[in-house]
């Protein structure tokens, strides 16, 4: 399973790529114009950053056939591989990814909200499928959607990887997980509440506390 950041902000990926396994990270146009950056700096420093086995998806922002290509074309020569242009599944968006495929660059299909927008994206050849698990779930059960989306593809022997996207809480990506999901993507401060509980630095002041008073030092070695 692949654990991957939905982010801009480099130095919370840095942060928690000393932490944590992480995949890769995933933008959108939304996240990077909260970046406070350009564009072209966001994408810059993630292609500078991203050690090769990394994955960077980084979406189209046209809605226009012919120039929605070209952007997914300049995304995926960004870097020698691993690159995926995001491309939402409007009939556009279909379209370019039938052809993308056709030129063997790496698709990632994106503001996915049904299982079925889901599956053809899949029998199109897109290499991932982004549900937009909460915002599915204000739909009706988006998680269920997302379970089923996980049977169709393993049913139909398609090999898209699922990349659930767009969580509110650990619940939601917990869910997932759990469920067999192939990667997902959260938000830096979901990924640290998924390593936050309360009990663990309670638990580590406690064995301090202990070694302190038989010891007198807070090392294992003197
Ligand atoms: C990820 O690839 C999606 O663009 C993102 O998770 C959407 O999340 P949002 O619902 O918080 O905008």
């Amino acid at each position: 399973m692949e654990f991957i950041l939905d982010t801009a902000d480099l130095d919370a990926v840095k942060k928690l790529d000393e932490l944590l396994t992480i995949a890769g990270v995933t933008t959108n146009p939304t996240i990077i114009t909260k970046s406070g950056k350009s564009p072209e700096d966001v994408i810059r420093q993630f292609v500078d950053y991203l050690r090769p086995e990394q994955k960077f998806f980084v979406q189209v922002v046209s809605t226009e056939y012919q120039e929605m290509l070209d952007e997914a074309r300049y995304i995926c020569d960004l870097r020698p591989k691993n690159t995926y242009a995001k491309i939402p599944v409007t009939h556009t968006g279909y379209k370019a990814i039938k052809i993308l495929k056709s030129e063997g660059r790496g698709v990632l299909a994106t503001a996915i909200y049904s299982a079925d927008e889901a599956f053809l994206a899949a029998l199109n050849g897109a290499d991932y499928l982004a549900p937009y698990v909460n915002r599915m779930c204000n739909y009706g059960d988006g998680i269920g959607q997302v379970v089923d989306l996980l049977q169709m593809l393993e049913a139909q022997e398609l090999n898209s990887k699922v990349i659930a996207a767009s969580f509110k809480n650990t619940e939601q990506v917990h869910a997932l997980i759990a469920a067999g999901i192939h990667a997902v993507t959260v938000p830096p401060e979901i990924a640290y509440a998924m390593i936050g509980h309360p009990g663990t630095e309670i638990a580590v002041k406690e064995f301090s506390a202990n070694w302190q008073v038989a010891y007198g030092r807070d090392s294992l070695r003197s």
